[in-house]
């Protein structure tokens, strides 16, 4: 059997581009195998790997087949011979015997055609399985896709695969994201694409198919109650909180909430200046009748945008960094502080972190040496014991601030604080701002509704410590109008009982 595959893949390559073919063909095959048995038994795990393995290989395979029959005929050409005679010429007389099956060489060939099939099929199968993966989607084009692999590491979502959120389903999004990522390749190879990567992500499939797979409208209820710590730039980095309660509902029937923009009853849907989200043209709400109700911004009016029917509001609208996550500096900061990463008894450690963080780094490397000499040259210089004693805490808070900087600043591909704003929440502008506002009016003047009240209640602001469950405010108490306000909104009662 195998002297006589050998015949005949001897007897194929009558020309040198028939030889090149078959050598090609063999040994991306076997190579193929090799690193495939490699990666079954979790011994190789790099993306590069897996791009000669399920890329290169299979292209390699197919321009050897390809090069077999040119080369075949090149020499029918060069000898004059017909296909017959070569045939007769390059194999034994007894394999081009007609047995039932056709001659011998007419056998393995279809049985080589066969595996041929079945091996470009399984290979394309693993290929596309693999290419599905977020490890190769995060890093097989290292640099350019650093940023968004760094941050969806350190997000809720670091276990659904890219292409959960990014490819559509069915064959034509499929092909669509190849073609895409085709092209990506091209443009990451020749540098042509832009830094950083622009957003928002027009091919983004419909969050109506992505997200609501795991999270739905339908499920969203009740409310929750987020601290937000701060921490001051002064000598002793005196903390204070804010206490909100979030609405996080989809609050059916009322427009009380949060998540009634995308209750399965409403639909909104809205035009921005440049497509940027910062600014609406119109805002519109589908009423009962399947008309549009419009709301218009006065200083916009008349202004048209790219898209005529406006974009149907969803979940990343608002949640555009659900996943690529990069922080504000001072938040990130806070967040820390409160993590016990950042140790509020090293005087002075918030202005000094922010100073060092915000110092425009030239590059990755520059920015991790950059944190660790301010901060530590900043304690040796002014505290000179308490760079001894605290040895431990200033370590914990140089590390701290390494990780804060890796993961927020790509130098490399221009993104600094702030290249990337979120629109969930109003910390910067933009936001939940764009569409409620007075701004906004029909053709009978109210604006969308806007109290705050509607998204949440702020239960504390800037007090010093963790807000108590709301109890009845004493006679002296402080904050006895705002304990009083809050029992009125949440308990509906006033303030005697
Ligand atoms: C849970 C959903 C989700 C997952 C998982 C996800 N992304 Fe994204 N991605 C988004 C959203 C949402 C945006 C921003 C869309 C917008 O603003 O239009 C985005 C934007 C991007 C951008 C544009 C740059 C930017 O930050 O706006 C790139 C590039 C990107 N993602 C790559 C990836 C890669 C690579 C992975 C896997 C390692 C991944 N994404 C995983 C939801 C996701
Ligand atoms: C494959 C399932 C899956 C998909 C798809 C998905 N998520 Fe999530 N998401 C999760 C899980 C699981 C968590 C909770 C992780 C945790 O608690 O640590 C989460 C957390 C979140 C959170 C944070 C909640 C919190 O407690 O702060 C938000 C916001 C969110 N998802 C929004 C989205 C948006 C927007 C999309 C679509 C772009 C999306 N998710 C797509 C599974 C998913
Ligand atoms: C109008 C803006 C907006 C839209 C649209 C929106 N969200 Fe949210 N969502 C928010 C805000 C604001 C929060 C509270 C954020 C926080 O905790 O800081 C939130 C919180 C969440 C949470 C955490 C809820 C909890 O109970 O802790 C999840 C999960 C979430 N959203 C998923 C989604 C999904 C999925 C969609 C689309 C079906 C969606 N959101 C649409 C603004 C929005």
């Amino acid at each position: 059997m195998t002297g006589r595959f050998t015949n005949l893949l001897r007897g194929l390559s009558a020309h040198w581009l028939g030889k090149l073919g078959v050598a090609l063909v063999t040994s991306s095959f076997l190579i193929f195998i090799f690193l495939e048995l490699l990666r079954l038994l979790g011994l190789l795990e790099n993306a590069y790997a897996g791009l000669i393995t399920y890329m290169t290989l299979p292209l390699l395979f197919i321009i050897g087949l390809i090069l077999i029959p040119i080369g075949w005929w090149r020499t029918l050409k060069r000898t004059g011979l017909s296909s017959r005679q070569l045939l007769e010429r390059r194999f034994p007389a007894r394999e081009l015997e007609a047995n039932i099956y056709g001659s011998g060489v007419v056998g393995s060939i279809l049985l080589l055609t066969v595996l041929n099939l079945i091996f470009l099929g399984g290979g394309s199968a693993r290929m596309l399985h693999f290419m599905d993966g977020a490890e190769f989607c995060g890093t097989a084009c290292h640099s350019v896709m650093n940023p968004e692999w760094v941050t969806y590491q350190a997000s809720p979502h670091a276990h659904v695969d890219c292409v959960e959120c990014h490819v559509g389903e069915g064959a034509g999004a499929l092909i669509n994201a190849k073609l895409n990522g085709l092209w990506q390749v091209v443009s990451a190879t020749f540098d042509l694409y832009e830094r950083p990567i622009p957003t928002p992500v027009h091919q983004l499939r419909p969050a109506r198919e992505t997200c609501e797979k795991c999270h739905w409208p339908e499920k969203f209820y009740g409310d929750r109650l987020k601290v937000i710590p701060q921490f001051a730039a002064d000598e002793s980095n005196t903390a204070s909180y804010s206490t909100l309660n979030l609405k996080v509902g989809s609050g059916s029937g009322e427009s009380g909430a949060i998540h009634w923009h995308v209750a399965e009853e409403n639909s909104v849907r809205y035009a921005s200046v440049e497509d940027e989200r910062e600014e609406m043209i119109w805002v519109e709400w589908l009423q009962e009748d399947g008309s549009w109700h419009r709301y218009e911004n006065q200083r916009r009016l008349g202004e048209v945008s790219g898209h005529e029917d406006g974009r149907l509001l969803d979940c990343v609208d608002c949640h555009n960094r659900a996943t690529h996550i990069y922080e504000d500096p001072d938040a990130g900061l806070d967040e820390r502080f409160a993590a016990g990463e950042l140790d509020s008894d090293l005087p002075w450690l918030k202005r000094e972190a922010l100073g060092a963080i915000l110092s425009g780094w030239a590059s990755k490397e520059a920015a991790q040496e950059g944190v660790a000499n301010a901060l530590t040259g900043f304690y040796r210089a002014e505290y000179p014991e308490l760079a001894i004693s605290k040895m431990a805490s200033i370590d914990r808070a140089v590390e701290s601030l390494q990780g804060m900087v890796a993961r927020n600043l790509h130098p490399g591909m221009n993104i600094t604080w702030g290249a990337y704003k979120s629109h969930l929440g109003h910390t910067a502008n933009g936001g939940c701002f764009p569409c409620p506002n007075e701004k906004m009016v029909d053709e009978n003047g109210p604006a969308i509704r806007h109290h705050c009240t509607l998204f949440h209640s702020i239960l504390a602001h800037d007090s010093s410590g963790p807000l108590p469950y709301p109890q009845p405010p004493g006679e002296k108490d402080p904050a006895r109008e705002q304990g009083e306000d809050l029992r009125r909104e949440f308990l509906k009662s006033g303030g005697g009982d």
